[in-house]
């Protein structure tokens, strides 16, 4: 969930500002871009010097560039770059200024400025975190929305033992993850989807199959997983490996597809199939490799269960369904005819005959119709930016 994010950390007077230092690291280290903004009394902790290495950027703590030139720092700039403003260690002192609105240094100044959420993680002694006045002005910008990320108890500098140390930065890392993703616009939405195609086996070795690689699948997983939503993505045989935070289930069949696709459904709020699944299987399989004198001369087939179709009868009437249309021309009434016939909220058509579109490309081209009548035609483009289309359209679709 940090993957991106810009982050501006401010650094205010406390010992634990030699934690920004491992805490700006951390930050980096799970994706996020970081500014560093220091009160002039955290420059006596930790240097600017420090900070900027490690995150490679100017790290601000005046309103001055260069005294003599008189050139000036844009506070308003920084305040409008990140996407959250995270003051980390926040002193009291700071706690206070942010509270009364004071402008008294360039942190504060950023801080009024700022048009992105705030949050501040404390670091105090335990008598100054327990006094009325802390405790008061931290309900206070509770209050105005800006989340407190908990300081913990332990041993302090001033060697008592109690609350006020800084929340461990892998803490504070994790506590941003999950904020992020509760902002998310599909935050709280479950979702199952089917990828990639299935083996229907006709013997040990060998199997009737399509040439899916599990890409468009797997890069949707990716795209609503960073739109904040919990995915349980099932699989057929893909030499893809799990998108990060996504719940895999790996399966051979069309048979295995459908059992665990039904199973997921019943709780989801959201149905997606870009599998494709094989229509057929092999009405009896053999458990050994079959030798050339043995293969029959003809494979009778049964047909597979239609999983989506399947979706579309169960589907009620706060779940969302989105198929998946393959065809090889222009394929606009078959998807129509699709969406209607598998009761499916919006279908994605792809067709083989647009180059760079379907099965094993990188790209894909699509068009989408929705069950409302809209209609939506998109250039060929990356499966990542394809992802992103329909993740959009279905946020679309959620909100009306
Ligand atoms: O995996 P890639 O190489 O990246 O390729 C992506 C893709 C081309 C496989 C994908 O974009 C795609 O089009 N998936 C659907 C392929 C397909 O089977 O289309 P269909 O028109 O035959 O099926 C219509 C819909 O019913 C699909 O959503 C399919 O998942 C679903 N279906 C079909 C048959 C079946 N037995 N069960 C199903 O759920």
């Amino acid at each position: 969930m940090l993957q991106h994010k810009k982050i501006l950390l401010g650094v205010t007077g406390s010992i634990a500002a030699y934690k920004s230092a491992l805490l700006a690291r951390e930050l980096q280290r799970r994706g996020a871009e970081v500014r560093v903004i220091m009160t002039p009394s955290a420059t006596e902790f930790i240097t600017p010097l420090t900070l900027a290495t490690l995150t490679g950027h100017r790290v601000y703590s005046d309103f001055t560039e260069n005294k003599d030139s008189g050139e000036w720092t844009n506070h308003v700039e920084l305040g409008l770059w990140g996407d959250l403003f995270l003051i980390a260690p926040a002193t009291a002192q700071t706690l206070s200024a942010m509270v009364a609105g004071t402008c008294d240094n360039f942190l504060m100044a950023v801080h009024l400025s700022s048009r992105c959420p705030v949050i501040a993680a404390p670091a105090m002694d335990l008598d100054m975190f327990q006094h009325d006045a802390t405790q008061t002005n931290l309900k206070t910008l509770q209050k105005r929305g800006v989340p407190i990320i908990e300081p913990e108890s332990g041993p302090l500098a001033s060697g008592l033992d109690g609350k006020g140390r800084m929340a461990e930065p892998e803490t504070i890392a994790d506590w941003l993850e999950s904020w992020f993703q509760s902002q998310a616009p599909l935050a709280g939405k479950k979702v199952v989807m089917t990828a990639g195609p299935t083996h229907e086996p006709i013997d040990a070795v060998r199997f009737i199959g399509n040439r899916s690689s599990g890409k468009m699948g797997f890069a949707l997983a990716t795209a609503l997983k960073q739109s904040g939503a919990n995915v349980h993505l099932i699989s057929g045989p893909v030499q893809l490996s799990d998108p990060l935070g996504v719940h895999v289930t790996r399966v051979e069949t069309a048979v295995e597809m459908h059992a665990a696709a039904l199973e997921a459904f019943k709780t989801a709020d959201i149905g997606i199939a870009t599998a494709a699944v094989a229509d057929f299987r092999a009405k009896s399989s053999a458990s050994e490799k079959l030798h050339r004198n043995e293969m029959p001369a003809a494979i009778e087939l049964h047909e597979n269960p239609d999983i989506l179709a399947d979706w579309g009868k169960q589907k009620r009437n706060d779940q969302l369904l989105v198929g998946f249309a393959l065809e090889s021309d222009d394929g606009v009434n078959s998807a129509k005819s699709k969406l209607e016939r598998k009761n499916l909220d919006m279908i994605v058509l792809n067709s083989t005959a647009d180059p760079g579109a379907g099965f094993g490309t990188d790209t894909n081209k699509i068009s989408v119709f929705e069950q409302n009548g809209n209609s939506h035609i998109f250039e060929l483009k990356s499966k990542e930016e394809v992802a992103q289309d329909i993740v959009q359209l279905i946020q679309i679709q959620l909100q009306q």
